[in-house]
Parts: structure tokens; C-alpha cells; sequence
């Protein structure tokens, strides 16, 4: 039986008691637990009650905020979009679907969907002039880099969508952001290969017309095949959106301060773009070239086990995840029916990953410390099957991401607890000392 959503409880039996050894002072702190999941210490009174912060790089332990958009178990390998399962979403719904259900805590009926689809499709141009703004960049500069430029210089356009204590302007922000990204990121692609822009078809639908963006040409009928249409809008679904992710996280902050949504969304794509977070899609296919063929897994293993060695298997571990990754799965699944539907009945790279992913799933090395396969193992190589070039894979994550963050930007912006995010830390740097004049000095 599904459970409603509910606001935190903490109630006075929940708590922890926190005893400073050193001065045998104990500080009684609230527990709060939510609807599933782990509960959380409330520590907003420990500063003040014992002058010491808490000390969590990288917030492997912190809850940042209260969140009933998505949740991960990653033990059990479930992943919940307001409550639906992932499997069932990639399953049953399209991105437009998920995209409204993220934003708006429930699946849509069949009217409120057509009005949806309408509205995000009625929003997919940009201002003429954002087009002259690629001019600015070098064809070889990384769509990444020219997504930075771009979102963020949406909020040089937009200033009837800036005001955040607005609902309505943030409504329309977000539904500008979620239907002009893929046309952001085609136009990134056209201009690094020299080819003219295409414009969103209002025929077409959310992954079909970015499609045809990134493949159509002004010189003839371009139709897209739809398995590719059908696979990418599955693989929009898997990468929409991830809890409180380094990039979600970094909206949020972002968005913390005030920023207009285009910042924030800029600030999110610049997160995503390392290949420890979404560059690893990339970075996986680069992984797989490096090593070539299987005969030469068993050294490329031995180089990520040595500790003097940076090399990691991109595509595997995450943060959460200490089972499987669900999308990782479904992805799978989703590699060999694209690869079959197109008639490809040898894939060398794929079958490179499946061997790697069966090596090392029997190597101590990564059973011991729980590493699996992510979403970022497979989709490189259906990205490439679709014809995507490599540069592309991570744009085309921000592109799927978008909806996570705008949806996560609203819940913060709407969060009646929400304030600056402002960390502490822990100084170990020098102690006061007397300034020397330079003449004194050496
Ligand atoms: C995404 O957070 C999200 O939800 C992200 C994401 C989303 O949808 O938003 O799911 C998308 O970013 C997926 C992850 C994509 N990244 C990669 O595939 C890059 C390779 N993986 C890693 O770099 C790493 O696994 C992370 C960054 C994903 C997770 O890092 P953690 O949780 O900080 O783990 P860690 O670095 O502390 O590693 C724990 C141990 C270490 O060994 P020891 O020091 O204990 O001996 O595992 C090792 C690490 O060296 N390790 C790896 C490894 N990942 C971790 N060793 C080899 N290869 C790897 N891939």
C-alpha cells in the first residue's frame, strides 16, 4: 500500500542524546522521520548547545533538505518518482509524462497531458538572438562549455521569468527551461559540425523533435526512426531526476541565494559536466576505446586496483547505490533492444562492457567495496548506436536532467524552511600572527 506524502514528524520520544566526553556535557537532539527511508538527527540546535559542527566531506551522511519528489533505496536498488517506480515509468510512461509527474506530484490525465505537451511544445524556440550568441564560441568548444554559456544567458532574455516569489513566473521558467533545453543542446551539436540550426517542429513530439534537431538538415525530409525515438525517450526518463545528487544539490544551493532559475539550471549543467557525476557517460566510452578488446581487461582491471594508480572503471559505483543501479538495468535492456531493433548483431564495445561488467562483478576488489554498474555504463554506447557523438552524451543527460532540477528548485524556493545554504567547517590553517612588512621579510 503506497503512503501519502506527509510533512517530517518528530515527536518527543524520537530523539538522540549527544554526550561531549570531554566535558561530560549531553545534548538531548530531535529525531525526524519521514514517510520511508532513514530518519534524520535534527541538528540545527548543536552549534548552539555545544559549539561544535558536525564534519561529513562530501555529505555521505547529510540530509540537506526535505524532498517528496524522489527516493532512493540503495540497498534495495529502488528509485521512486513521487511514488511510481522507475521500471514502471520507463515501462508504461513517456518523458512528457514523467516530466509533468516530477512537476506536479501526480501522473496527468489524458487532458491534462495533451495541455502539457501543448504548452512545453509552444515554448521549444529561443530568442532569435540566442542564436548569434553561439557565434562567440570556437566549433571545437565542448557543448558542455557552450550549455553553460547559453542557459545562463537565457536570463539576459527572459525578464518576465526571473521574479522566483512568483509562482506563476516560475512556473513559465521552468516550462522555458524543460522545452528549450533540447533545443540548446542540438543547436551546440550543429554548430561544433558546422551545420545550420534546426528549428523545433511543433508536430513532432519532446524526444522526436530533438531528434530531428540534431539530425535533420535543411536539405531534405529527415524522418526519425522510431526505435531511435522510442529509446531515447526512455533514456530521458532514467536520467530525470536523482534525489539530492552533486548537481541537484548544486541548484539548490544556487538557487538558495535568490538566483534567477537560468543561473541556477547554468550552475547545475557545470556540476554535471565532470565525468565523477554525468561526464562519466563519456568517459565510459573513452574507458572502452582505451582498453579496445577483452584480451586487455585483466591489465586495465590491475590498473584500477592499484592504489598509486587514478585509473577508475567509469560507469561503476555510486554513492548510493550499494546493490544495482535500477536504471543501470533498464538501460541494459533498453542497449540490446536498440542494437537488436537496428539489426546490429555485434557491437564490439558492448560486448567489451557486458565482458568487463562480468569480470568485475566476480573481482574481490569491487564486490568488497559494493561497485556496480550506474546508469552512466551503458548509455554511452546506445548514444552511439543512435548516432550521438560522444561529446554529446552528457549534454544529452542535462537535457533529461533539467526537469529534476527545475522540480527541485520549485520544492526548494517553496520550502517554508528554506534558507541560505551557508557549510561550515573544520579550520585547520594557521593561528593568528603579526603581519610582516615586506622589507622585513626573507
Ligand atoms: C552519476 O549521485 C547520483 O545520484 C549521481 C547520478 C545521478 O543520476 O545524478 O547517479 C549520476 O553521477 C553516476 C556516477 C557516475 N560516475 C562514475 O561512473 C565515475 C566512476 N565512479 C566513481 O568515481 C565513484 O564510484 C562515485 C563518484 C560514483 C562514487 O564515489 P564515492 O561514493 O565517493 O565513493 P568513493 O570514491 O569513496 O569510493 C569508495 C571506494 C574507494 O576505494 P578505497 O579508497 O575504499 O580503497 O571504491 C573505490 C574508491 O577508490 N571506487 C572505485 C570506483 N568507484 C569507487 N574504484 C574503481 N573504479 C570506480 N569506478
Amino acid at each position: 500500500m503506497s503512503q501519502s506524502a506527509t510533512a517530517a514528524k518528530s515527536n518527543a520520544k524520537d530523539t538522540v542524546t549527544v554526550t561531549d566526553n570531554a566535558s561530560g556535557k549531553a545534548v538531548t537532539l530531535p529525531v525526524m522521520s519521514g514517510t520511508i527511508g532513514p530518519k534524520v538527527i535534527d541538528i540545527r540546535r548543536l552549534y548552539s548547545d555545544t559549539g561544535m559542527f558536525t564534519y561529513d566531506p562530501g555529505f555521505v551522511a547529510t540530509g540537506s533538505c526535505e524532498s517528496r519528489i524522489t527516493y532512493i533505496d540503495g540497498d534495495a536498488g529502488v528509485l521512486l518518482h513521487r511514488g511510481y517506480p522507475i521500471e514502471d515509468l520507463a515501462q508504461h510512461c513517456d518523458f512528457t509524462e514523467v516530466a509533468y509527474l516530477l512537476l506536479k506530484s501526480e501522473l496527468p490525465t489524458a487532458a491534462e497531458k495533451e495541455k502539457f505537451v501543448y504548452d512545453i511544445t509552444h515554448h521549444t524556440m529561443v530568442h532569435e538572438q540566442l542564436a548569434m550568441f553561439y557565434r562567440g564560441f570556437r566549433r571545437d568548444a565542448h557543448p558542455m562549455a557552450v550549455m553553460c554559456g547559453v542557459v545562463g544567458a537565457l536570463s539576459a532574455f527572459y525578464h518576465d521569468s526571473l521574479d522566483i516569489s512568483d509562482p506563476h513566473q516560475r512556473m513559465i521558467a521552468s516550462y522555458r527551461l524543460i522545452a528549450k533545453m533540447p533545443t540548446i543542446a542540438a543547436w551546440a551539436y550543429k554548430y561544433s559540425i558546422g551545420q545550420p540550426f534546426i528549428y523545433p517542429q511543433n508536430g513532432l513530439r519532446y524526444a522526436e523533435n530533438f531528434l530531428h534537431m540534431l539530425f535533420a538538415t535543411p536539405c531534405e525530409t529527415f524522418n526519425v526512426n522510431p526505435v531511435f525515438a522510442k529509446a531515447m525517450d526512455k533514456i530521458l526518463i532514467l536520467h530525470a531526476d536523482h534525489e539530492q545528487n552533486a548537481s541537484t544539490s548544486t541548484v539548490r544551493l544556487a538557487g538558495s541565494s535568490g538566483a534567477n532559475p537560468f543561473a541556477c539550471i547554468a550552475a547545475g549543467i557545470a556540476s554535471l559536466w565532470g565525468p565523477a557525476h554525468g561526464g562519466a557517460n563519456e568517459a565510459v566510452l573513452t574507458m572502452l576505446k582505451q582498453i579496445g578488446n577483452k584480451s586487455y581487461i585483466g591489465e586495465f582491471l590491475k590498473r584500477v586496483k592499484d592504489r598509486d594508480d587514478a585509473t577508475r572503471l567509469m560507469g561503476f559505483g555510486h554513492r548510493v547505490y550499494k546493490n544495482f543501479d535500477p536504471r543501470a538495468s533498464i538501460m541494459r535492456k533498453t542497449c540490446h533492444e536498440v542494437l537488436g531493433e537496428l539489426g546490429i548483431k555485434h557491437d564490439p564495445l558492448l560486448e567489451l562492457a557486458m565482458e568487463l561488467e562480468k569480470i568485475a562483478l566476480q573481482d574481490d576488489y569491487f564486490i568488497q567495496r559494493k561497485l556496480y554498474p550506474n546508469v552512466d555504463f551503458y548509455s554511452g554506447i546506445i548514444f552511439q548506436a543512435l548516432g550521438i557523438p560522444t561529446t554529446m552524451f552528457t549534454a544529452l543527460f542535462a537535457v533529461a536532467r533539467t526537469t529534476g532540477w527545475v522540480t527541485q528548485w520549485n520544492e526548494m524556493v517553496e520550502d517554508p524552511n528554506q534558507k541560505i545554504g551557508r557549510p561550515r567547517q573544520l579550520y585547520t590553517g594557521r593561528t593568528r600572527r603579526e603581519f610582516v612588512p615586506i622589507v622585513r621579510r626573507g
